[in-house]
């Protein structure tokens, strides 16, 4: 696959203050809606899939729709294993092709999360491959991952500088606020806590769950620090919300390739939307 590591990627960003979206596929649709969008912009791209998306489409599918995707394409690609749930798990990813995994040990204690991630990062690295690990407990839900609001903790800035010097990350998950999926209230993030693990630690910082967040909110984040932006659930709105139009105006409806088709046009238009606040457009 012509595919590049997520750390070539993110060290660009974090040298420039910019930051990269981490975007989910979910299926055919999304792949090519974001793909289309980033190549639109000239925008580096890292393309990602939960544990439960290669479940869904099937590994062998996912590595053959990607390859496809990226044979022809001119701006850097990062194939990443987002949310990996086990050592095994992040293997198998780097087995067939991809280029980044997560290791999210964040539900463990931190000496077993750090035990966890150096050992995938020992093997990840020696073939190349960069790691993202996630320290901190986001609420909500994504897939195989669900933490109640009552269980969700923020990073300790300390933890995360001994965090990265022993386990030797390329890219580190906090959690400073946000939360997987549809947000209850308005999410309210902790700019103090950003600011203070940015001035402690050097390699980039990653912000899950910013679907449903303020694009000026995202924007500060990005300007205090944060070089990936992961994003899932606005993607599954936007194709969901203009399937249902389709549906509401022509009830007879039955070619999915009617209703698929400008799902994927709506995926893409979103994309855009959120390269624009990330400033990555033209970074390519
Ligand atoms: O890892 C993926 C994300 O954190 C996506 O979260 O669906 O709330 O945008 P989201
Ligand atoms: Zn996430």
């Amino acid at each position: 696959m012509n595919l590049v590591s997520m750390k070539e990627i993110l060290d660009d960003a974090n040298r420039e203050n910019y930051a990269v979206g981490g975007f989910n596929i979910n299926n055919m649709e999304f792949l090519q809606g974001i793909i289309k969008a980033a190549e639109e912009v000239n925008s580096p791209l890292i393309l990602q899939t939960s544990e439960g998306a290669i479940r869904y489409i099937g590994m062998d599918y996912v590595v053959g729709m990607v390859e496809a995707a990226t044979k022809n394409t001119s701006i850097p690609i990062a194939l990443h294993l987002d949310h990996g749930g086990s050592f095994e798990k992040t293997m198998e990813c780097i087995r067939n092709g991809y280029s980044s995994v997560m290791i999210d040990g964040s539900k463990k204690p931190f000496a077993e999360n750090m035990v966890l991630t150096q050992k995938v990062v020992e093997a990840a690295h020696s073939v190349g491959v960069s790691v993202e690990a996630e320290l901190g407990k986001l609420g909500g839900s994504e897939d195989d991952i669900t933490v109640d609001e009552r269980e969700a903790t923020f990073t300790d800035p300390e933890e995360a500088v001994e965090f990265v010097e022993k386990t030797g990350v390329d890219a580190l998950a906090i959690a400073i606020g946000t939360a997987h999926g549809v947000y209850k209230g308005k999410p309210e993030l902790d700019f103090d806590r950003l600011e203070e693990i940015n001035n402690k630690i050097d390699i980039p910082i990653v912000l899950h769950g910013a679907s449903g967040v303020p694009g000026e909110d995202v924007r500060k984040a990005v300007t205090m620090g944060i070089n990936k932006v992961n994003v899932n659930t606005d993607f599954q709105q936007a194709f969901t919300a203009k399937v249902k139009e389709l549906f509401a105006e022509k009830p007879d409806l039955y070619d999915p390739r009617k209703y698929c088709g400008p799902g994927r046009e709506a995926i893409k238009e979103r994309v855009k939307e959120k390269i624009d606040i990330l400033g990555s457009k033209n970074k390519a």
